[in-house]
């Protein structure tokens, strides 16, 4: 029986790539170039799989282009913001993520910001980089202790219950914000807010965990970063789309938000030029989840997700 056609939208790992090979007749992506809608289409004629990154963009117009022969995508990201699910369930395709295998390292890059933004490391790093550290004094760049502050997680999934739990080994307070209220063994003593106005204000820090949706597109708005306490520090390794980024500016410019850590932009990849006016922004290009063991995971939970499909079963992570 000839093996199921799968297109690897982007260059994976290694181990992805030598495993996919071994499984399936795989079209690869050697030069690792971002296809648009006309690519992605013409590719859907020649596979009876795609296995995207959240690069690839599958909004109504190109699922509705898509040809019949593509029966699931599994996508390589825990994030289907780029995929039009309603258009996917109408056409009847498949769709699957990668869930939990990303959790520690969003949370490991979550902690490396917020750590960052507090203790001006994006500043520290260019003053000796440069040769321009000439002094010391103890009121030489003083930033601002994590310990004993409040963190006020938004989004409690499983990127937020890693990231309560690194914060709690910092000695952080945790407040959360979700849908709905974690089971009290899983909150480990945070404290749950109903609403993300009431979470704010106790949020010395405030970190993003949440899904991009209709419903949390600029989340972060300017009227909510005024709730939160002056002096505060944002961090957001989720999605772009959460935050008002001209709002942001606006907040930082004035002193109210003293400093954010940002690992997504509203523009991918390339970013907000205006951040980099502003050297209490740390920023990281979109790499939360990009360590090797993490790729390797995320490339292998794909594929078992197409093994199953292939194999008359159940996807794990099925979304459609
Ligand atoms: C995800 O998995 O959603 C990450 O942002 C990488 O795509």
């Amino acid at each position: 029986m000839s093996k199921p056609t799968i297109w690897i939208s982007r260059k994976l790992s290694d181990n992805t790539q030598t495993r996919a090979t071994r499984d399936y007749d795989v079209i690869l992506n050697h030069d690792d170039v971002i296809s648009g809608a006309d690519e992605i289409v013409a590719m859907s004629a020649k596979a009876d799989a795609i296995l995207p990154c959240h690069s690839e963009i599958f909004d109504a117009g190109v699922v509705s282009r898509l040809s019949d022969r593509v029966k699931i995508i599994a996508n390589h990201s825990v994030g289907v913001d780029h995929c039009d699910l309603a258009a996917f369930r109408q056409r009847g395709i498949v769709v699957t993520n990668t869930p939990d295998v990303l959790s520690d390292a969003t949370a490991e890059i979550a902690m490396l910001l917020m750590l960052g933004a507090a203790r001006r490391a994006p500043e520290g790093d260019e003053l000796v980089r440069s040769g321009k550290w000439k002094s010391w004094s103890p009121s030489f760049m003083v930033g601002t202790q994590v310990s004993g502050k409040r963190i006020g997680i938004i989004g409690m999934g499983r990127v937020g219950q890693v990231m309560a739990r690194r914060c709690r080994g910092f000695g952080m307070e945790v407040h959360y914000h979700n849908r709905s209220r974690l089971p009290a063994q899983l909150e480990h003593g945070a404290t749950y807010h109903g609403t993300i106005e009431t979470l704010l204000p106790v949020s010395d820090f405030v970190s993003l965990h949440c899904p991009a949706t209709t419903a949390t597109a600029g989340l972060m708005n300017a009227e909510r970063l005024a709730l939160l306490p002056k002096g505060s520090i944002v961090v957001n390794t989720a999605r772009g789309a959460l935050i008002v980024e001209d709002d942001l500016v606006a907040a930082i410019r004035s002193g109210h938000i003293a400093a954010a850590g940002l690992d997504c932009f509203v523009n991918e990849p390339g970013g907000n030029p205006e951040f980099a006016h502003h050297a209490n922004i740390f920023m990281l290009p979109h790499i939360g989840s990009a360590t090797r063991e993490t790729r390797d995971a995320m490339g292998f939970r794909a594929l078992d997700n197409l093994d199953a499909f292939f194999a008359g079963k159940e996807p794990r992570d099925r979304l459609v």
